[in-house]
């Protein structure tokens, strides 16, 4: 998947932005606050119809306009498609090849695109939330379905919430019917997430051999279920559990038990990194994560993500760096940031374009 062209209106510091991408391989140059983490975000936006550093859509609409425009064309398998996202103060409208598309949810899982940033550290030390942010996006990106059942879920968790919020008396007909569909999509959820962990496991110990020298990690998934292959014990098992909980979530007015509570944490030498874990341990571990799911992209669903990264070579020691880039030159199109083309190693300069970005105008070569 190769990002032909991108094109920016009002999107941040960004006027008017046109740029054409040759190379595989594309780098940001720029002093701070010049607009190079904006360009990597707009490509984010235009794969995931999000930020990943604000909740806030019109946060990128330049300051005093109207609306912004990220449109992108995309080549696969020598197709080429037009994407465009318009965001404005109403909302936002996504469409493909100049058809608008009624639901947002209809636009994701087709690019994609995966961001390695400063931020991500907070996955591994941030709270529970954090990481389940990580798990919809990632997963949604692999899994249109994933969008559909979360969605989903949200809505009947709201009005489960709702109702015993403001029951007096529980109609039973009616609380089991809502709680019986909450079951079906906690599984769903569930299985999408334990699977997509399982693969993430299958990958992430011969990444973090070739970097670190060592393989003893694995990430772990905590869910209040219990893991169990059959779809019908699964039901079972959750039928068991929402019993169990009734009388507690009738007292506290609230559901006490589902996929919203989830998390999971990682493990080097059996040890769990999110409380204990060293600065070094926690980049490199958040490291291995994301090229684990290049991994799967690659060879689970035959798709090549497009890699964003964003200021991430500064903090690395140099041994980690030249192992990262040789996984990710595999034929990846990559779009890097950095202050100093000095924190980027030679051989990759060599192979790139590079542009220089000051006060939000981009120009060809250093
Ligand atoms: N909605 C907006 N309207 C106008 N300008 C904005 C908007 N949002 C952010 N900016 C400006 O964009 C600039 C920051 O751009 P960006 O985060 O891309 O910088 P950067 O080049 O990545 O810097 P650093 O090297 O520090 O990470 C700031 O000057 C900020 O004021
Ligand atoms: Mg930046």
């Amino acid at each position: 998947m190769i990002l032909k062209k991108l094109e920016l209106k009002n999107f941040r510091n960004y006027d008017n932005l046109e740029l054409n991408f040759d190379k595989k391989i594309n780098i940001f140059i720029g002093n701070n606050a010049q607009g190079k983490t904006n360009i990597l975000e707009s490509i984010y936006v235009l794969a995931l119809t999000k930020s990943h550093r604000t909740n806030k859509d019109t946060y990128l609409i330049k300051q005093n306009s109207l609306f912004t425009k990220v449109i992108g064309s995309v080549e696969e398998n020598s197709k080429s498609t037009n994407y465009e996202i318009l965001i404005n103060t109403e909302g936002k409208r996504v469409s493909i090849n100049s058809n608008p598309l009624k639901k947002v949810s209809e636009y994701l899982s087709r690019i994609n695109a995966i961001m390695f940033c400063p931020d991500d550290l907070e996955i591994i030390k941030g709270t529970p939330l954090n990481r389940r942010s990580f798990f919809n996006v990632e997963i949604s990106g692999l899994s249109n379905n994933y969008v559909k059942y979360l969605s989903d879920y949200n809505k009947i968790l709201k009005t489960r919430n709702e109702y015993l919020k403001t029951t007096e008396k529980v109609d039973f007909d009616y609380f089991n019917i809502i709680t019986d569909k909450l079951i079906m999509l906690n599984i769903q959820i569930y299985k999408e997430r334990r699977d997509f962990v399982n693969k993430i496991n299958k990958y992430i110990k011969t990444i973090y051999k070739d970097i670190s020298g060592k393989e003893d990690i694995v990430v772990k998934y905590d869910s209040f279920i219990d893991n169990e292959e059959n779809d019908k014990y699964l039901y079972f098992q959750l039928q068991n559990k929402y019993e169990g909980s009734f009388n507690n979530e009738l007292y506290q007015k609230v559901t006490l038990l589902g996929v919203h509570k989830d998390d999971f944490s990682i493990f080097i030498d059996g040890v769990k990194i999110n409380n204990y874990g060293s600065q070094g341990q926690h980049r490199i571990s958040i490291l291995c994560l994301k090229l684990a799911e290049i991994e799967i992209y690659k060879n689970e669903y035959k798709k090549e993500p497009i890699l964003l990264l964003d200021d991430i070579f500064s903090e690395l020691d140099r041994i980690k760096k030249v192992n990262i880039i040789n996984y990710i030159k595999n034929d990846l199109q990559v779009f890097i940031t950095s202050t100093d083309l000095d924190n980027i190693d030679k051989k990759i300069v060599k192979d790139a374009d590079i542009f220089t970005i000051k006060e939000g105008k981009v120009t060809r070569g250093d």
